[in-house]
Order: C-alpha cells, then sequence, then structure tokens
C-alpha cells in the first residue's frame, strides 16, 4: 500500500510553541519526536520507505527532510507551489505516487497522536479490503461535541466498518451535541482508497479541482480553489465507507489535549522540564529551566526562547487568538 502523508498545514493553538514557520507536526511535543516524525514510523508499518510520499509546501520542505533523515527514513518530498487545503494535496500526491500503476493509499494527517500500533494496524488492513469500492474514513467514538471534528454517521454494516450514511464536516456546537448523542463518530481525518476511485470521485464531487489538475503543477494550484477533502468530497460522495478506529487518539489541537496526552506525576501534573509545586495540581507545564509554581492548578505555563504562556487549561482553546493578536500587533 501507498501512503500519502499531509504535512502542509499551520496550527495557531500551540503557541509559543508551534509558530507558523514551525506548525504543530514538526514539534517533538510529547517526548523527542515530533508527530510528523510518528506519522512516518506509523506508515512504515504498511509501507515501504519508497512507497511513501510527504507532501508539503515551500516553507517546511527543508523542515521535512531534515526531520526524515533524523529517523533514517528516504521518501520522497512532495512541495505543492501553494497550499490549497487538503484535497488538491491529495489529489496531487495521489496521482503523483500511483504514476508506476494503480494502487492503494492511504492518507496520514501528520498532526495526530496515536499511541497503539497494533489497533491502528489493523484498521487499516480492514480499510484496504473495502478500498476497491470505497472510500473509506477511520471513525472515532466522541467524547465530547467537539466542533473542530467531521462527524460521520455509519449506516448498512459491510463485512468490515460500513457505508456512511452522512459525513457532515465541523458542525456547530448544538448539532454536534446532537451527532454525539445519535451515535455519530468523529472523523479522524485519515482515508484509505484506490487512487483511481478518488480521481474519478474528485471528477463528480469536486470537478473544478480535477479541471485544474490537467494542467501543469504551477498553473493547477492557481486555478484550483482551496478545498479540504471533507467538504469537497466526503460530504458528498456516495461510495464512502467507515472502519471504527480503536485506539487513543489525539489531534493534539490545544494545550488541554496535550495535558489530557501526556503521563501525569503524583499531584496531577504534566511536566517537561523542571517543576517545583507547592500545592499546584492539574497543571501542564513544558519549559527548559525550573518552573516553581504556588498554589495554582489547572494552568498551562510553557515557556520557550523567546515567549512564556500561561493560560487557563479550560480556555486553551482560545491560544489562537494569541496569533490574531501578534499579526495586528505586527
Ligand atoms: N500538504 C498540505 N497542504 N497539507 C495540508 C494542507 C495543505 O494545504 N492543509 C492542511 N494540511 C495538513 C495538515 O498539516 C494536517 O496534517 C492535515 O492536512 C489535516 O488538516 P487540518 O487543517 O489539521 O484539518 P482539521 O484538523 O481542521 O480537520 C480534519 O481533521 C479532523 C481530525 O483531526 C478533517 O478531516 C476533520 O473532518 C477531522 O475530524
Ligand atoms: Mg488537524
Amino acid at each position: 500500500m501507498k501512503t500519502l502523508i499531509l504535512a502542509g498545514g499551520s496550527g495557531t493553538r500551540l503557541f509559543p510553541l508551534s509558530r507558523e514557520h514551525y506548525p504543530k507536526q514538526f514539534i517533538p511535543l510529547v517526548d523527542d519526536e515530533s508527530l510528523f516524525q510518528k506519522t512516518v514510523k506509523r506508515a512504515l508499518l504498511f509501507s515501504s520507505p519508497q512507497e511513501i510520499a510527504i507532501v508539503t509546501n515551500t516553507d517546511h520542505r527543508f523542515l521535512v527532510r531534515d526531520q526524515l533523515a533524523a529517523i533514517g527514513c528516504d521518501c520522497r518530498v512532495l512541495v505543492e507551489p501553494v497550499g490549497k487545503n487538503t484535497l488538491p494535496a491529495i489529489y496531487y500526491g495521489a496521482r503523483e505516487i500511483t504514476r508506476d500503476g494503480p494502487d492503494t493509499v492511504a492518507v496520514l494527517p501528520s498532526d495526530h497522536l496515536i499511541t497503539a500500533a497494533g489497533p491502528f494496524q489493523d484498521a487499516f488492513r480492514r480499510a484496504e479490503r473495502l478500498s476497491k469500492d470505497c472510500l473509506v474514513a477511520f471513525g472515532v467514538r466522541p467524547t465530547s461535541p467537539h466542533t473542530g471534528y467531521g462527524y460521520i454517521r455509519p449506516g448498512e454494516p459491510l463485512e468490515e466498518g460500513s457505508l456512511v450514511d452522512a459525513f457532515v464536516e465541523k458542525p456547530d456546537l448544538e448539532t454536534a451535541g446532537r451527532y454525539v448523542a445519535d451515535g455519530y463518530l468523529w472523523n479522524s481525518g485519515m482515508f484509505c482508497f484506490d487512487a483511481g476511485l478518488f480521481l474519478s470521485e474528485c471528477e463528480t464531487c469536486a470537478p473544478e479541482v480535477a479541471r485544474a489538475f490537467e494542467q501543469p503543477l504551477e498553473e493547477a494550484y492557481n486555478a484550483t480553489p482551496a478545498l479540504s477533502i471533507d467538504y469537497g468530497i466526503m460530504e458528498k460522495t456516495r461510495k464512502a465507507a467507515v472502519v471504527p478506529l480503536e485506539c487513543d487518539w489525539s489531534d493534539v489541537g490545544n494545550f488541554d489535549a496535550l495535558y489530557a496526552a501526556l503521563q501525569k506525576n503524583g499531584s496531577g501534573n504534566a511536566v517537561r522540564g523542571e517543576h517545583i509545586g507547592i500545592d499546584s495540581s492539574e497543571n501542564l507545564i513544558i519549559a527548559d529551566r525550573l518552573v516553581a509554581t504556588v498554589g495554582v492548578h489547572d494552568l498551562a505555563i510553557v515557556e520557550t526562547k523567546d515567549a512564556i504562556l500561561v493560560a487557563a487549561r479550560d480556555e486553551a482553546q482560545r491560544v489562537g487568538e494569541i496569533a490574531k493578536a501578534l499579526r495586528e500587533k505586527g
């Protein structure tokens, strides 16, 4: 199986760890490896290095090559002239990676944390069996009405997983609440399909993207609209299936999610670095220098070379507002 790894996005909710020129997927968040490097290692569970391609942008291509070299994986790097969201990235990648013949393609975002290799591999094995006839998504059982995810209503059961009855990308909070109560699944953002089927579904569901790619790469990227695979294909196609992903999965979308993913000490503090806590609990602390706290709880304290963030963990989603404030400040 071929694998495409999407590594062209930028996150703003992990400031000051992530910056525009150093997005979330390239940071060693939970240990010494970045989420991107962990994703490449996961891809190696079912693809050889020659069968893997990374799709990224001009700004991050050297970072990508450095991080690949650090884990000794010499795979192909496809550079987009400009980021137009995930559908053009996948279209470009799927076409390039299967030039030597038709094949099944796994699409992996590079900004996820998945700890158990076994269930991950198992889900892809099951998806591969459906991939000739269906565009396969991977469903995660929701734990909250998160509005940053796609929601999937599973339909008619198949031998592996089920058909998709409805796919709704990023609903509002009220709708998301209803979906959770009604047994919808979160879309994990990973996909598996036969490349030919994907390209032909693209002609049906997003013809403006398929048409743009009839031209050379630069022109294609100028002409294509910016569109995600979720809005462009998954909401529209009648050939979607879903396979459950039965393992811990996090997109580490903010510091609260990072806190949840890290190991906690006896006081419930998740610490990367050195911390002395007097009556301090359930904090996330990331710093190179010693951090001492007295009487503080449920905070995220994050220090880098040029910035310090102190935030209430339950408002961690609002850290994204800092990037906007910084841009306005100039
Ligand atoms: N090459 C390339 N070019 N990669 C991109 C681009 C682009 O223009 N835009 C985003 N990516 C990469 C990101 O780096 C990430 O690894 C992946 O594609 C997904 O993009 P996100 O921007 O992180 O998507 P999202 O998190 O808002 O939503 C998707 O993931 C959710 C789960 O985390 C959707 O698939 C949702 O339905 C899903 O629930
Ligand atoms: Mg994401």
